[in-house]
């Protein structure tokens, strides 16, 4: 039996310096970047990616601001986890992100990082919602434990609402927000009535496991986490520009697929797995998954790499596929896959091919249904009297480390 990858999570980081001033605006890109419970009215520039943070003055009016405990300030956290907005009042609090452009799709990203920061040495569990609508529970396991939330939506309104609900397990806190415009082409699975919640957005390939590549690289600010096994995995990469096709769907960067995997052993196949994240209010989750491809290899003629993809033994795609050479192209689904508690992936070559299969990044998200997305414009005190819980189980850290078995 072939080894399966399994995720483990650790959390880890990015981040510091300059000084702005703040502004409840959208920057020029139409960047929302909030680092929450930061002090002040006073902003600053991250180094890594040269985004402007403000603080979260303007965007609510609730909540307390607290510093983790100094012990989990480590260079390995960004500098905006090392503060938080907790909200020990009231069953639901949001925070409103205005000056949006209505009908538009935007991701929305919220980072969570406990740091012990109420000396309770207990992370809270709790729910995440966007308007509305439900995206996730909020689970950080460990002190120094992470969860990074991200839903793709289309706002219908020129705002938005991020709502944290105290579902009687701990007093939800937000560490930072993030928000960022998407064209309408871009991920056509999301519609006004569905939009997706992030499980995974993996770069397979890279050197380092905490080489997170995100803005300016991708200029749509995806973060994109190193999957890393060379136990299983051989690394193929190139130094040339992968192109986007026209009106390509999806713009994956072309840091992202520069770099490629395949089976080290070369009459193998190319296998993961996920477990699905399974929550009271999303007890079935129905996943997408964006397989990405890329050839970084300049093949001889004679050659052919020609590859299918097999979810839990089934075609996922009725068809061979040979990746194009420097193009970044993909494999995606539109509808969820079937549901099962564990998605088993294995990417093998045709019997006709003469190379081993390859795969360049993965993105899996589950579906979540929307409506009005934006929430009554009327309650900005956000202070409803009703209590949920639930979402997916999301890649919830910035690190991973990758053991197999
Ligand atoms: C950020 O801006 C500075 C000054 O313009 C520049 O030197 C640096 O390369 C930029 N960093 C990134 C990650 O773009
Ligand atoms: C958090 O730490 C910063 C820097 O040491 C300090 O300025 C700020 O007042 C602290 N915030 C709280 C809520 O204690
Ligand atoms: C949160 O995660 C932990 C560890 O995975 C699990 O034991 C616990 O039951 C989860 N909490 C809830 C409310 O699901
Ligand atoms: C390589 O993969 C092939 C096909 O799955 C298998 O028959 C063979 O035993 C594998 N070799 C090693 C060294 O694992
Ligand atoms: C997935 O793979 C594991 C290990 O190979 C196996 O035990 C399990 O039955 C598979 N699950 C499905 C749904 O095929
Ligand atoms: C794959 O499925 C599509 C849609 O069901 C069908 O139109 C197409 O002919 C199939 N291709 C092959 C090679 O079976
Ligand atoms: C693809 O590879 C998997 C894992 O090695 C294997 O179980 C499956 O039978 C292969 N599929 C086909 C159609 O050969
Ligand atoms: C392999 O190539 C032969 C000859 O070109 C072709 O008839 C056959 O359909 C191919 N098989 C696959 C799986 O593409």
């Amino acid at each position: 039996m072939a080894a399966r990858s399994w995720l483990f999570i650790l959390c880890l980081a990015v981040a510091d310096a300059g000084v702005l001033q703040t502004s409840a605006q959208p920057d020029l890109k139409g960047f929302i970047s909030i680092d929450c419970g930061l002090e002040g009215k006073t902003g600053y520039l991250d180094d890594k990616t040269n985004l402007s943070y403000v603080p979260d003055d303007g965007f609510t009016d609730a909540g307390t601001n607290h510093n983790i405990s100094v012990e989990f300030m480590t260079p390995l956290i960004s500098r905006r986890n090392y503060n938080l907005r907790s909200f020990p009042d009231g069953e639901r609090n949001c925070y409103t992100l205005r000056s949006l452009t209505a009908g538009l799709k935007y991701l929305i990203r919220a980072a969570f990082v406990y740091g012990n920061y109420d000396g309770l040495k207990k992370p809270p569990v709790f729910d995440l919602y966007i308007g509305v609508n439900f995206l996730t529970m909020v689970n950080i396991t460990g002190l120094d434990g992470a969860a990074l939330e991200e839903a793709i939506v289309v706002v219908p309104d020129d705002f938005v609402q991020v709502c944290l609900v105290n579902t009687g397990t701990g007093t939800p806190f937000i560490s930072g927000l993030d928000l960022r415009p998407l064209k309408s082409t871009l991920y056509p699975q999301v519609t006004e009535t569905q939009g997706l919640s992030l499980f995974g957005r993996w770069n397979f390939g890279p050197t380092s496991n905490t080489e997170i590549i995100r803005y300016p690289d991708d200029p749509h600010d995806r973060e994109w986490v190193p999957w890393i096994n060379p136990f299983d995995w051989t690394v193929i990469s190139t130094t040339t520009m992968v192109q986007n096709i026209e009106n390509d769907i999806f713009e994956a960067p072309s840091r992202v697929m520069q770099t490629a995997i395949t089976p080290r052993n070369a009459s193998g196949n190319i296998e993961f797995a996920w477990d699905a994240y399974t929550q009271p209010k999303d007890p079935t989750p129905g996943y997408i998954a964006n397989f990405y491809f890329t050839e970084v290899q300049l093949l001889p003629s004679n050659a052919l790499r020609q590859l299918y993809i097999n979810l839990n033994g089934r075609l996922v795609y009725n068809e061979s596929y040979t990746p194009l050479y420097l193009y970044a192209d993909l494999i995606y689904e539109k509808k969820p896959f079937l549901r099962y508690p564990e998605y088993n992936i294995s990417i093998n070559a045709t019997s006709n091919s003469t190379l081993p299969p390859i795969i360049n990044a993965i993105e899996v998200f589950s579906v979540m249904p929307t409506i009005n997305v934006a929430t009554d414009s009327e309650d900005g005190t956000c202070t409803y009297m009703y209590s949920f819980s639930d979402g997916s189980l999301n890649f919830r850290a910035n690190l991973i480390i990758i053991d197999t078995r």
